[in-house]
Formats: structure tokens, C-alpha cells, sequence
């Protein structure tokens, strides 16, 4: 238990670090890996260079003192978190070399007005906050498919689009269980990036008879070109090994949703697409809207036609020559339970549209591929 006085500091001093957020993350991050250049080898380089996470750490932890007085409150909301923190490995030990710089980092920016006892209280509350995530994590660590990562052999490689590939890669040594919607983490050494890179891939296919599969886009846009996602086109080939750390994530389809809207943009069809074919299995009512550019940039052409065939009712519309998807394409679907991944920009459009059309929030769940999958990079 948090002393009252504590959580009295904790609560009033919130709007403040708040609002020193950005230099509290920047100062947190140089030192923590100027003290522990190892751990470049867990964080997502690129995402640190174009600034996109390093902010969510930190400010999470400052959104975590709104639940001060009732702590477990936080548990679903750290679900996804220390689902990817798991496919890291990031481990107990970890935590209190994050506590420290961030302590530190608070101190160093708020500079007198950062008391003893501001810094005790926080120091404090950070232990409990990372209690809760080692408490979850350790269960998912207990409950992976496997240990650590392991070794795979690429045994397919196709273009899919133009800047999607899809692997199929394969192990003996591993019990390949994974829910559809889940992701999968590769460890790789690209040549001239200086660190082991982990990135996160979602699973493509809920067939895994020849291994599992997923899909990589390639990142090329001007300044923020992906280091791994170029490797993983350029220099993976097949019949190389890749080191993978056992299926993660919580964006799955509910067990009693059985009418069915999927969503998906550009290549966010890579986690629908196997929970499209996963419902589909399952007899339940699949209806299916994807939009992407033109025909050539529509991915896995062969697995929706698949569905298609098995009775999904699928509608991909091409945005050069029909435009973006909107009411019009969700029309006759309001009482299905609706589940959408894509960009962080085609979420917000498509949560508009969908509320315009007076469905409720309960039944819209999401994925957005953004700083919170780094699916590109
Ligand atoms: C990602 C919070 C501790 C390593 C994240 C994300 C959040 C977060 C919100 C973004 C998740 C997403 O994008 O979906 C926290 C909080 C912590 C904590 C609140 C403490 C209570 C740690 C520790 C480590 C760590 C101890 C390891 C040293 C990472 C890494 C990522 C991540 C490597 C992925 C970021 C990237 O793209 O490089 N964490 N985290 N975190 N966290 Fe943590």
C-alpha cells in the first residue's frame, strides 16, 4: 500500500510531468542506453530516430497514476504491452534499470522542484506499476508456445505485392500453437545497423502444416526507410534460418462473436486475414471489406479467394479508382461485431464513419499498425 501522503504527491504532480512528457522521455532514453548500450539491441532503433515510441514508455507510466487508488484496473489495458514486452524478452531484471533513468530523467528536467519527496513517491509508485507487468508477463512467459527465440528454416518467400512478402518458415523443435490475429517477433542482424533487431510480424495464415507464415512491407518512405523490413526483402532468402520468440498479442476474434465485420487497409489485411480464414473455419458469418491502392497492391489474392469460396462475403475496393471506404461499404452490417486493423489515419476514418453510423463503440475492436506495431520498420 502507497502511503496517502504519497499518492497525494503522485496525483498533483502528474499534470506537471505531463507536460514535460517529451523532454522527460528524451532525457529518460539517452542516458538509460548511454549507461546500457545492450539494451539497443531490445528497442526498436528506427522508432527512436523518427521519435514515433519513444514517448509511450514514460507516458504510460504517468497515465497509470490516474489508477493510483485501484492499481489492478490497469491489467487489461497492460495486456497488449506485456504481450509485446514478452515476444521481446524483456525480464524482471530489466525493470528496475527503466525505474532508475526515469527517476533520474524526472529529476534532471523538473530540477529544483523535483523534492526528495516527489522522487521517493514516484520511485514508489514505478515499483508497484512494474510489479503488475512482471506479475502478467511471468504468466505469459510460463504459458508460450517456446522459450526464447528459435532457430525457424525460410521454406517459402513470395512478393505478394510489390512491397509485401510473405514467409513461410518452419521448425521441428517447437510446438507451433498461435491464435489468429497474433504476431510472431524475428531477431535479426542487418549488416551496418550495429544491434540485434527485433520486430514484430503478424501471422498471415492459420495454416501451418508447412510452417508458419507471415508477411513483412517494405518500409521506403523518404526519412524513415526500415532497416529490418529492407533486410528481411533483400537479404532472407529461402532456406535461411530466422530466430523467432513464440506468438503474441491479444487482437483476436471473441469466441461468442459470430456475426462478423472485418475491416482492414493496405497491410492490415496481414493479422485479419488469418482471423477471416479462422472464422471461417469456424462456420461463423464473415463479411470482409478491404481496401488497398490497385489490384497490384491487393495481398494475398489466393487466401481470399479461398474464403470466398467457403462463404465469406469479401469486398476489396481499390481506392485509385473507387475511392476510400466509407458508410456505403458498411451498409446492412450494423449488428455485427466489427473488427478493423490498418494505419493509425485509416483507424481514425474508419472509427468516424462507423460512429456516424450510430454504431456503438463495444462492438468495434482494433489494431492499429502504427508506433504500436512496428510492422513497417
Ligand atoms: C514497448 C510501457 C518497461 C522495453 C512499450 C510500450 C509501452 C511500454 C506503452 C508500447 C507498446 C506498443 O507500442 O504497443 C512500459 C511501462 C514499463 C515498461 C509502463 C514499466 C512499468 C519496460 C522495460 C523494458 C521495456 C523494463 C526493457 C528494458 C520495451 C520495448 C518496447 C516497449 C523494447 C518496444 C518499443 C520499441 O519499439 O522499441 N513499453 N514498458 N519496457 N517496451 Fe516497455
Amino acid at each position: 500500500m502507497i502511503a496517502e501522503a504519497k499518492k497525494q504527491i503522485i496525483k498533483e504532480t502528474v499534470p506537471v510531468l505531463e507536460a514535460h512528457g517529451t523532454e522527460i522521455t528524451t532525457v529518460f532514453y539517452k542516458r538509460m542506453f548511454e549507461a546500457h548500450p545492450e539494451l539497443l539491441d531490445i528497442f526498436n532503433k528506427t522508432n527512436q530516430k523518427v521519435g514515433d515510441q519513444p514517448k509511450a514508455l514514460a507516458m504510460t507510466v504517468l497515465a497509470a497514476a490516474r489508477h493510483i487508488e485501484d492499481i489492478e484496473t490497469i491489467v487489461p489495458a497492460v495486456m497488449g504491452i506485456a504481450h509485446k514486452h514478452r515476444a521481446l524478452e524483456v525480464l524482471p531484471e530489466h525493470y528496475p534499470i527503466v525505474g532508475k533513468y526515469l527517476l533520474e530523467a524526472i529529476q534532471e528536467v523538473l530540477g529544483d522542484a523535483a523534492t526528495p519527496e516527489i522522487i521517493d513517491a514516484w520511485g514508489e509508485y514505478y515499483g508497484k506499476i512494474a510489479d503488475v507487468f512482471i506479475g502478467i508477463e511471468k504468466e505469459m512467459y510460463d504459458t508460450a508456445a517456446w522459450d526464447g527465440f528459435k532457430p525457424f528454416i525460410v521454406k517459402k518467400k513470395e512478393q505478394v505485392t510489390p512491397d509485401i512478402v510473405r514467409f513461410t518458415v518452419d521448425s521441428d523443435e517447437v510446438d507451433k500453437t498461435f491464435t489468429a490475429g497474433q504476431y510472431i517477433t524475428v531477431k535479426v542482424n542487418p549488416e551496418g545497423y550495429g544491434n540485434t533487431a527485433l520486430r514484430h510480424y503478424s501471422i498471415c495464415a492459420i495454416d501451418k502444416e508447412d510452417g508458419i507464415r507471415f508477411a513483412v512491407k517494405r518500409e521506403a518512405v523518404k526519412g524513415r526507410e526500415g532497416v529490418v523490413s529492407n533486410y528481411m526483402h533483400d537479404a532472407i532468402e529461402e532456406g535461411d534460418a530466422l530466430f523467432m520468440s513464440a506468438p503474441a498479442g491479444d487482437f483476436k476474434v471473441e469466441e461468442d462473436h459470430d456475426r462478423l465485420l472485418f475491416i482492414a487497409g493496405g497491410v492490415g489485411a496481414t493479422p485479419v486475414m488469418s482471423m477471416a480464414e479462422d472464422a471461417v473455419a469456424k462456420g461463423k458469418d464473415v463479411k470482409y471489406v478491404y481496401s488497398c491502392i490497385n489490384e497490384d497492391h491487393q495481398p494475398f489474392k489466393d487466401q481470399m479467394a479461398a474464403i470466398r469460396e467457403k462463404g465469406a462475403d469479401l469486398k476489396v475496393k481499390f481506392s485509385e479508382t473507387e475511392g476510400f471506404l466509407n458508410k456505403e461499404d458498411f451498409k446492412g452490417t450494423e449488428d455485427r461485431q466489427i473488427y478493423i486493423c490498418g494505419s493509425m489515419g485509416f483507424m481514425g476514418t474508419m472509427m468516424k464513419e462507423l460512429k456516424e453510423m450510430g454504431i456503438d463503440e463495444s462492438r468495434i475492436h482494433f489494431e492499429p499498425f502504427g508506433p504500436k506495431m512496428s510492422l513497417g520498420a
